[in-house]
């Protein structure tokens, strides 16, 4: 009777031990599926194959963007194992235009049409491309199904209109490999707020002008250089943002708060439908979002309820969140090239169209 005692002692002290510890791990797991991340993550290494169509030659006034993590990826993915010479084992097709104009896309189109199979098959579902503003309302036909039915890969935030939520995908803004540090395990806080960059808008400066008045709240009018800005975010507790969608800016750096340790605040006056790394992250899991209504009390209000073990929790989080943010020039498992490409490969399964004398 004693053996099977001590052994039921043993699993509840085993139990006892190692709850805690699971606990601990999967309530501060940035993952909207913790579970299926990771085995999905490997299986999309495993198979996923992408076809992209030759490219003609790109027009000058595209090489602008040449250092910009929309370019980075293309560089990324065109080196990647991902991609296939054989259209017919591709999982998914990629279009590189030669230009982000409507009739030098238009043209291309209809060119891909012709000389393949693959548009026909699904109208474009199957097919992704990248564009710097999005995609506007066009009348072309081929420009109407690259609108509808194609996966948009655009940088965030994108213009209203322009972003198609559960199809569309959005890439953030470059992130600065100087933040490779781990995070520390104790937080430093010399900011109990941070705010970095001129305020473009009406409607966020006087909830900036007021917060800017409390002592340990950190609000430049102009941008720092990246490197202070790192710095600064470091030692706050919290960064803000202002997300403004008629005003989209470029360098809303999420990704480097959450390196930084910093959990940020994305202060918005509109429903926010293209945060990058959706379809992965639980944004509300490492963010705090606050709309407009309720001024800078609102502001101030959602950073004091977050404090103690839910402020280390989404801290924590958002350190592992980070990888996802960084683009590296050579390949690296789990970072922003990967990452959209694990998003590209939860979209592989397409309706695909066949022709009546296909069947
Ligand atoms: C695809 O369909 C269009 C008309 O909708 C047709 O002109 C084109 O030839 C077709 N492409 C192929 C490869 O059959
Ligand atoms: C937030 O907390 C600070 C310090 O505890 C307090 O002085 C302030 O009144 C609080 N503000 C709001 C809006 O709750």
């Amino acid at each position: 009777m004693a053996v099977p005692f001590l052994h039921l002692l043993l699993l509840l002290l085993l139990l006892l031990f190692l709850v805690p510890l699971f606990l601990a791990e999967t309530t501060s797991s940035p993952y909207l599926s913790p579970s299926t991340f990771l085995p999905g993550y490997q299986k999309m290494l495993k198979s996923f194959k992408i076809f992209a169509y030759p490219t003609p030659p790109k027009d000058p006034a595209a090489l602008v963007e040449a250092s910009s993590s929309a370019a980075l990826f293309d560089a990324s993915l065109l080196r990647s194992p991902f991609l296939t010479s054989d259209p017919h084992r591709a999982h998914l097709f990629y279009l590189s235009f030669p230009s982000e104009e409507p009739r030098s896309i238009a043209r291309f189109l209809r060119a891909i049409r012709s000389q393949y199979p693959f548009w026909n098959r699904t109208l474009g579902a199957d097919h992704f491309f990248r564009s710097i503003d999005g995609l506007g309302i066009e009348s072309d036909r081929n420009l109407v199904e690259l609108k509808k039915n194609s996966i948009q890969i655009s940088p965030f935030p994108t213009a209203p209109g322009r972003f198609v939520p559960h199809k569309d995908l959005t890439l953030p803004s470059l992130m600065f490999q100087l933040a490779d540090l781990p995070i520390p395990s104790a937080k430093p806080s010399k900011f109990f707020a941070f705010y970095d960059g001129a305020p473009r808008s009406p409607v966020i400066s006087p909830i900036l002008d007021e917060l800017r008045r409390i002592p340990d709240f950190l609000i430049n009018s102009w941008p720092s250089n990246p490197v202070s800005r790192l710095g600064t975010m470091s030692v706050s507790r919290f960064c803000l943002f202002y997300y403004d969608r008629d005003r989209p800016r470029r360098d809303l750096a999420i990704g480097d708060a959450l390196a930084m340790g910093c959990v940020p605040v994305v202060i918005s006056g509109c429903p926010i439908l293209d945060l990058p790394f959706s379809d992965v992250l639980r944004w509300t899991d490492i963010a705090l979002f606050v709309g407009l209504h309720g001024g800078a009390g609102e502001v101030r209000r959602a950073m004091n309820r977050t404090c103690g073990e839910t402020y280390e929790r989404m801290r924590v989080a958002g350190g592992k969140a980070s990888i996802h943010f960084k683009l590296s020039t050579g390949p690296r498992p789990f970072d922003l090239f990967h990452t959209v490409i694990y998003q590209l490969w939860l979209r592989r399964h397409t309706i695909r169209y066949r022709r009546y004398n296909e069947l």
